[in-house]
Parts: structure tokens; C-alpha cells; sequence
């Protein structure tokens, strides 16, 4: 497979190191696999059971994140080719990690982000070619190597994932690539799971929405405590 995701970095989880008593976790998939769903309910669990939670995004998060969000997103901002895509996601991803997750964590509080840097890897890594060992090593530098303590992954048949996306009504720039762009993404998210398993909680997102979200709370009080 072209556009495997085996590249591991061989560094340590440096959010383990500078968290204080914080918790990162990246929830990622495909669009339509359920994340922005099952961030929601589980941020409502864990504030429930007294924990200080943070709900993010990417692209986005920042005040400059979310105007580098509407140029890389959104239509009619002049043509974007795959290298200026990549490094806006990167520019976004380091303001974020700079100006708000790091000072979260620091601050003890449990991280939920809508995509981190497998998105990159996915999308511009394998989705655009443009070789993931590359587009991991941009968001390790552009972050300072900070790595989510878990990666959520909802693990949805493509089918699904983009019947659940198309049924929402809009599409932005990234929803309107071609069907073999969204298979190789797909491949890519398992094969980096794949990988490194120790990085990840796996989820099979192809059940109710009730479903998914106690096996996502049951494994994450699990890695919290
Ligand atoms: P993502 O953030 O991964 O793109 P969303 O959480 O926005 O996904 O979900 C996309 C659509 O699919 C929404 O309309 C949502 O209500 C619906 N959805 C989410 N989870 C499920 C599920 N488990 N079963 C059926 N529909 C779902
Ligand atoms: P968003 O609406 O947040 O995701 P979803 O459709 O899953 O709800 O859209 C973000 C889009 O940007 C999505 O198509 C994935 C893409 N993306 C990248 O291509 N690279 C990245 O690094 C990130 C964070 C997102």
C-alpha cells in the first residue's frame, strides 16, 4: 500500500512530561465517524465525575487557528495547493499546542481534541501524497513534540462515515476530494493505530451512538486512572 501509515517517531509522549496532572486525548476518524458526537457526551460524563475538562478542535482552538481554519476550509479563498494546506494545518496545530493545550495540561485539565496530528498524517500524509514520515515530523517540530497521552480512534466503514458527513448538508473544501483521497485516509488512520497500538483506544464507531459512548467513557476512565 502506497500511502501506509508506518512511520513512528521515535520520541517519547513529551505530554506525559510537561502535563502536570493534565490528560491529552485526541479523538480521530474519518468526517461523519462520530467525534464531534461522542467528544460531547463525554466531556458531560467526565465533568460529571468531577474532572476539568477542555473541549477543542483543529483546525481551530486558537483565535488564529480558527482564521487559518476558514482559509484552509472554506471556499472561494484562492486555490490551495497540498504544501500550503499542510502548513497552514501545522500552523494552526502550533498555536494551538502552544497557547492552549500546553497551559491546559499544566493547568490539570483533561484535553478533548477534535483531531491532532493523525489528521495530518491521514489527510496530507496519504490523502494528499505528500508522505507521512514528512507531515508527522512538520507537527512534531511545530508542536514541540507534543504527543496526546491516547488517540481516541472511531473506527467506522468509509460507506458509513461518509453518509453520516453527507447527510449534514455542507461540504467544505476538504469534503470535496474524490472517492480514492477518502480510501487511502481510512487505510491510513488504522495502519497508524496499527503501528503503535500503545498510542491508541480503537472504538468501533459502526453502533448506536449510547454504544460507542460507554465503550469511549469505559476506556478512558480506564487510561485516566
Ligand atoms: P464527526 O465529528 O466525526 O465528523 P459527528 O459527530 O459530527 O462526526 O457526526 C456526524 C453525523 O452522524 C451527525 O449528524 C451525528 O448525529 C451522526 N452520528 C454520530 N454518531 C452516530 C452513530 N453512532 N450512529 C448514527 N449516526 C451518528
Ligand atoms: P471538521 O468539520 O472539523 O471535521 P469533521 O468533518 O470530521 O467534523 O473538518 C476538518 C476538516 O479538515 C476535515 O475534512 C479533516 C481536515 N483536516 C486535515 O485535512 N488535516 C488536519 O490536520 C486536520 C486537523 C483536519
Amino acid at each position: 500500500m502506497r500511502h501506509a501509515l508506518n512511520y513512528t517517531p521515535e520520541i517519547d509522549t513529551t505530554a506525559e512530561q510537561d502535563a502536570g496532572s493534565g490528560f491529552f486525548i485526541a479523538f480521530e476518524g474519518g468526517d461523519g465517524s462520530g467525534k464531534t458526537t461522542q467528544i460531547k457526551l463525554l466531556a458531560q460524563a467526565l465533568t460529571d465525575r468531577g474532572f476539568d475538562v477542555l473541549v477543542t478542535r483543529e483546525p481551530g482552538g486558537t483565535d488564529i487557528g480558527e482564521k487559518l481554519r476558514t482559509l484552509v476550509l472554506e471556499h472561494g479563498q484562492g486555490e490551495v495547493d497540498p504544501h500550503t494546506e499542510a502548513l497552514i494545518f501545522a500552523a494552526s496545530r502550533a498555536a494551538h499546542a502552544h497557547q492552549k493545550i500546553r497551559p491546559a495540561l499544566a493547568e490539570g485539565k483533561v484535553v478533548l481534541c477534535d483531531r491532532y496530528i493523525d489528521s495530518s498524517a491521514a489527510y496530507q500524509g496519504a490523502g494528499r501524497g505528500l508522505g507521512v514520515e514528512n507531515i508527522v515530523n512538520l507537527s512534531l517540530w511545530a508542536t514541540s513534540n507534543l504527543l496526546p497521552h491516547t488517540t481516541v480512534l472511531l473506527d467506522v466503514p468509509l460507506v458509513e462515515g461518509r453518509e453520516r458527513a453527507g447527510a449534514r448538508g455542507q461540504t467544505d473544501r476538504m469534503e470535496s476530494a474524490d472517492d480514492s483521497f477518502y480510501a487511502a485516509l481510512h487505510d491510513a488512520f488504522r495502519a497508524q493505530a496499527a503501528a503503535t497500538p500503545y498510542r491508541y483506544t480503537v472504538i468501533d464507531g459502526d453502533r448506536s451512538i449510547q454504544e460507542v459512548h460507554q465503550d469511549v467513557l469505559s476506556a478512558v476512565l480506564k487510561v485516566l486512572s
